[in-house]
């Protein structure tokens, strides 16, 4: 019986109640037992001592011996009126140890005495004192040995023990039968079905179907078929994404080697007799390289490592005006969004430049889309500063606020876009490459009036070779 197991929790449970209930049951019995034996003794001492009135003389000793043997007692006084008694006697050897008044017990005292007569295996003489049976008389007394009470104690004790051992064991199989086809055959149904959906957590013939007649395996098993469901969902969502990611990468391969050809090309207009085209060059060269960068990084992404940011120090105001300079090219409405900076013209912070601009592009970009989306002209407002611990720079706009969905899925891959065309990663890339620099980036505001995100960058750089490479995704 292994007590790991239900079956042999149950088998463990039932002994040791039903060995509880005996102690209740067995206790009282013995008392009540020893009562009737001693009430019976004092019936036929009774009987006994009527023998008495049968003559006038006095009787034989043997006669008398004989009754008193029947009676199955040493001594009987029978008293029937305050003068007269009928006395049936014997000598008695032994002194008499203790007088029982069976007129005056109550449950606790028999009890008491009957653990006493059991526990105490000395041959003793007692007195016992009682009512006669049919008002024959006011008292009756008897004097006995309680070697044979004792017997019929332990012989009754034995018997009744014996009896309710044959009844828990009984009980203790059914209950274990009862147990397993009511708990454990739907236990190990659930079980099975587990281990088959372990094995093909993609394949949805294996999701578990709740059809326990016990209301709580049915719960769990609701449950578990609510799990699986999501678990599976999301297995083949990842499957998709997996497709995606490589086909993303292959484009990525290919068009960073069609972007390298294109750069040489741009190099060389640098050379123009043109001086527009001439003018224009560095920047065609510049957004060309930073698409290349990003081919890059995204072929970085499908291997899952974002690459460790590559510090230098550089003027924030000049980063944030290419930014803005970019998203103002790229707007759709021109003269419908307004970019204002607020960052004291000598900041210089310590970051990735490549990758702050990702992040303060992407930022930029959601701004001036949610703002072109409303129809309504807006502003959008990148403002710095630093602390002795931190720099933080903030992008804030007077957009719609970020709906809902994109609120619920903030930050998470692929799966909060509301935009038509947007995939989702904008906030994740930009988060994921603070987080490279030991920082966080917040939504700290978004209502009707707009929205705010946050970005921390910590001056303390000592984390980073150990974060290196590791971005959460
Ligand atoms: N400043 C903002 N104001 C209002 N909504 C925003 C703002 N920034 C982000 N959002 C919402 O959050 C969603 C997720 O933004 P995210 O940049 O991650 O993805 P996307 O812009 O949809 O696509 P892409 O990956 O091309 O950037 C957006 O679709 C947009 O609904
Ligand atoms: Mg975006």
């Amino acid at each position: 019986m292994r007590l790991n197991t239900i079956s042999g929790r149950f088998a463990a449970l039932t002994i040791i109640f039903v060995v509880l209930a005996e102690l209740f049951i067995l206790l009282p019995a013995l008392s009540r037992f020893r009562l009737d034996f001693l009430e019976s003794r004092l019936e036929r001492a009774q009987i006994a001592s009527l023998a008495l009135l049968a003559t006038d003389e006095s009787l034989t000793s043997d006669l008398e011996s004989e009754l008193l043997q029947n009676a199955g007692v040493l001594n009987v006084v029978l008293r029937r009126d305050n003068v007269r008694q009928l006395v049936l006697s014997s000598p008695i050897r032994d002194q008499v140890s203790a007088t029982y008044d069976l007129r005056e017990e109550g449950v606790v005292q028999t009890i008491d005495d009957a653990l006493v007569t059991l526990l105490d295996d000395r041959d003793e003489t007692v007195r016992v004192i009682g009512s006669p049976v049919n008002q024959a008389g006011q008292l009756i007394e008897i004097t006995m040995k309680t070697a044979p009470l004792r017997g019929a104690m332990i012989d009754y004790g034995l018997r009744l023990l014996v009896l309710s051992a044959a009844f828990s064991i009984l009980t203790g199989i059914l209950l274990n039968i009862a147990a397993q086809r009511l708990i454990l055959v739907p236990i190990r149904r659930v079980i099975s079905h587990m281990t088959s959906y372990a094995l093909e957590p993609d394949n949805t013939r294996h999701i578990i179907t709740p059809n326990a007649r016990l209301a709580e395996l049915r719960d769990a098993e609701t449950a578990l078929e609510a799990m699986q469901k999501t678990v599976t969902s999301s297995l083949k969502q990842k499957e998709r994404m997996a497709q995606l990611g490589e086909a993303v990468a292959k484009i990525s391969h290919d068009l960073r080697n069609i972007l390298t050809t294109a750069q040489i090309f741009a190099d060389r207009l640098e050379y123009s007799a043109d001086p527009k085209v001439r003018r224009a060059a560095p920047k065609l060269v510049n957004s060309i390289s930073r698409a290349v960068n990003l081919c890059e990084t995204t072929l970085a992404f499908g291997k899952a490592e974002e690459p460790a940011p590559s510090l230098s120090r550089f003027n924030l105001t000049q980063l944030a005006a290419e930014v803005i300079e970019a998203e103002t090219l790229a707007g759709e409405a021109a003269g419908q969004v307004e970019f204002v900076t607020d960052i004291a013209p000598s900041l210089t912070i310590r970051a990735d430049r490549d990758q702050l601009y990702r992040v303060l592009a992407n930022l930029s970009r959601n701004a001036r889309q949610a703002i072109e989306g409303t129809g309504s002209p807006g502003a959008i407002e990148i403002g710095a500063g630093e602390t002795d611990s931190e720099w933080w720079i903030r992008v804030g706009d007077s957009g719609p606020g970020l709906p809902e969905k994109a609120r619920e899925y903030l930050f998470k891959p692929f799966s909060g876009s509301s935009r038509k065309g947007g995939t989702g990663l904008g906030l994740t890339i930009a988060a994921d490459l603070i987080r490279g620099h030991g920082g966080r980036l917040e939504l700290v505001r978004s209502d009707e009036e707009g929205s705010e995100f946050m970005i921390h960058i910590p001056r303390d750089m000592a984390i980073l070779p150990a974060r290196a490479g590791a971005a959460a995704r």
